[in-house]
């Protein structure tokens, strides 16, 4: 409301309502007064012949609702928000509104939240219920980034599967969840320049079986060896205390192909997982962490 850069905003909208509103009660005044003489008195339009157009007056239970309206928008205008900036004598503000209906909403639902927060996370899978409410909590929260069918996109990871950057425990997932994780994979195009990138891509592929030219493979292998290993592990099998993907098991988060990984390799990676402790509370991200973790421990869920 009081947004408006400046006060001629506020003028612009209340001056055309209420001149508005006069206007509408000036012209159905000005047109039911009484004709003196009492006969009818025409247009001096005239249709087939002999049909002509009247000039009566408005019809009365008509005109009551006009003046009824009229009288239903002033009481509105002076009670809400209506008038540019002026707020209404009674103070009603839709933001107020919807802070009391979810406070209310909240007091009444977080008993079963609680009852949520003290059960186990794998046991919670189990209580179809509190599935349920779960898979509604993602669709709300989580969608955006990891899809509405809970299996990612490039950078977003698939929470569908079994494949875990930061791994599968209930309680890992939870803590992803409540604190966030910051993928942390450095560039490398200036350390390696364009070939080495090229060599250590070959390489990356094939530990998931892709052949390409064991000159450059094993070339980009020293590189591996000596850059790579300390996050992505001795055989690429990754590391989920970094969040550092397997690089063998065809799982890709930004993809596998050659320009793919040769992208991921020069230019590095970022994914950044926000953290929702303070956004959703902990009850929430109790009830979202079950319900992730059914997802990649029953197959046959259906899509939230
Ligand atoms: C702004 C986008 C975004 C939103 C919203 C988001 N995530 Fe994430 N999430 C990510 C990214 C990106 C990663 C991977 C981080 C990385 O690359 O290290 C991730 C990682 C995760 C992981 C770890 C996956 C693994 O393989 O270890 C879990 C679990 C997860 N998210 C669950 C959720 C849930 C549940 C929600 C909803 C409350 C959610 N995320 C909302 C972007 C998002
Ligand atoms: C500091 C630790 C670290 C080092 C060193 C490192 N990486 Fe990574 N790498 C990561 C992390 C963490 C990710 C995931 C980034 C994300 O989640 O956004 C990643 C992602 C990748 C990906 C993308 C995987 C996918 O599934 O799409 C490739 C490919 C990769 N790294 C290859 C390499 C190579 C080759 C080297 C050596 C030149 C290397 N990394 C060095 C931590 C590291």
């Amino acid at each position: 409301m009081a947004d408006f850069t400046s006060p001629f905003w506020s003028w612009f909208i209340i001056l055309p309502v209420i001149l508005g509103l006069i206007g509408v009660v000036w012209l159905a005044l000005a047109n039911t007064g009484k004709r003196k003489d009492g006969a009818p008195e025409t247009m001096g339009h005239i249709w087939d012949e002999d049909l002509q157009e009247y000039n009566n007056p408005l019809p009365l239970w008509w005109l009551y609702m006009l003046y009824l309206s009229v009288a239903f928008s002033v009481i509105y205008l002076v009670l809400y928000p209506g008038l540019g900036t002026f707020g209404g004598v009674l103070g009603w503000q839709q933001t107020t509104q919807y802070d009391q209906e979810v406070e209310q909403a909240n007091a009444a639902l977080s008993p079963l939240y609680d009852q949520y927060l003290s059960s186990e996370l794998p046991a919670l899978t189990g209580n179809d219920e509190a599935m349920r409410t779960g898979a509604r909590l993602f669709s709300t929260y989580c969608t955006t980034c990891h899809g509405s069918d809970a299996r990612g996109a490039p950078g977003f990871p698939n929470l569908r599967d079994t494949d875990w950057l930061y791994g599968g425990e209930p309680a890992t997932i939870k803590a992803s969840i409540l604190n966030g994780r910051n993928g942390v994979m450095p560039p490398w195009d200036k350390t390696l320049g364009s070939d080495g990138v090229l060599a250590v891509a070959e390489y990356v592929r094939s530990l998931s079986g892709k052949f390409g030219d064991p000159n450059i493979i094993s070339a980009g292998e020293t590189q591996f060896k000596m850059l790579c290993v300390s996050c992505h592990g001795d055989a690429g099998q990754g590391n989920p205390q970094l969040g550092a993907p397997n690089l063998t098991d065809e799982v890709w988060l930004y993809g596998g192909s050659q320009q793919q990984i040769m992208a991921s390799v020069g230019q590095g990676r970022q994914g950044k997982m926000p953290p929702h402790k303070e956004f959703l509370g902990e009850a929430k991200a109790h009830l979202l962490a079950a319900y992730v973790y059914s997802l990649s421990v029953d197959k046959t869920k259906s899509t939230p």
